[in-house]
């Protein structure tokens, strides 16, 4: 059965700019109140159901992590009608078992970032009336991921057949530089399992938008100082990442179809 009204938002982060597979592909530019998102959306079809797919870092991959504008790309999903946003986002692997090539389905976060438009909720309280926001809220953030998108994720790799773990801490730094191995030392000893540089503020950006929100993690590389390969961590993102996303589109396929 074909839904009318695309429930669903996919932000595809670097190796996923678009979303194969999508027809009858139509672009909305839209403007937010908090300024232009990182792309146009692609509203499109897969699997018989309407789905919207926004490129994280803009169509050419121009914009950097800390240059995101993370408020207009959620504002810009929920003014389209979206109910729930799987962000996929290429991560460093810190976790034994989270080599490159691995999937995870984050249920923990800790956000490093800093000097981000990290809140709706930042003072412009003539504005937040205006767009129907509370002036102050303070949204609660356990669990950071939305419980029964992560079921369904979860649920739509084992139907895929792609192994992927089901319980990862995801540390979100600032970069665009990689850390060092004494970053991720430190990182490890807070209990991340991946490092990431995009899912802060979009994940809590959704919680204060109203938006169920789900991270699909796709290790790209070792994290500094880990998995002691001797190859520089851009030979092995080259490698990971096709590896990756080909497991990451099948698992969004068999979720659409659900
Ligand atoms: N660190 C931070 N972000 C990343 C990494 C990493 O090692 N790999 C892919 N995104």
């Amino acid at each position: 059965m074909t839904q009318d009204n695309p429930s669903l938002a996919i932000i595809g982060g670097t190796g996923l700019n678009q979303l194969t597979g999508l027809s009858g592909l139509k672009e909305r530019v839209l403007d937010t109140p908090f300024g232009s998102p990182s792309a146009p959306l692609q509203l499109g079809l897969m699997r018989s159901k309407q789905v919207i797919f926004l490129a994280r870092h803009g169509q050419g991959h121009h914009l950097p992590p800390h240059a995101i504008n993370y408020r207009a790309n959620i504002w810009a999903l929920r003014e389209a009608g979206v109910k729930a946003v799987v962000g996929v986002a290429a991560v460093g692997g810190i976790r034994a078992d989270l080599g490159p090539g691995s999937i995870a389905i984050a249920d923990q976060l800790i956000d490093y970032s800093w000097g981000r438009k990290h809140s709706f909720f930042d003072g412009d309280n003539e504005r937040n009336t205006r767009l129907g926001l509370q002036t102050v809220s303070h949204v609660e953030f356990d669990p950071p991921y939305d419980a029964s998108l992560r079921k369904r994720l979860i649920s739509a790799a084992v139907a895929a057949g792609i192994e992927c773990a089901v319980s990862a801490c995801y540390g979100c730094t600032q970069g665009p530089r990689l850390e060092t191995a004494a970053e991720i030392r430190r990182m490890q000893q807070d209990g991340c399992d991946v490092v990431g540089m995009t899912g802060m503020p979009e994940a809590a950006l959704a919680r204060e938008a109203g938006l169920a929100y789900a991270c699909v993690s796709v290790v790209v590389n070792w994290a500094a100082g880990i998995g002691a390969t001797g190859e520089g961590i851009h030979s092995q993102i080259e490698q990971a990442l096709s590896e990756g996303m080909e497991k990451t589109h099948r698992l969004l396929s068999v979720l659409l179809d659900d």
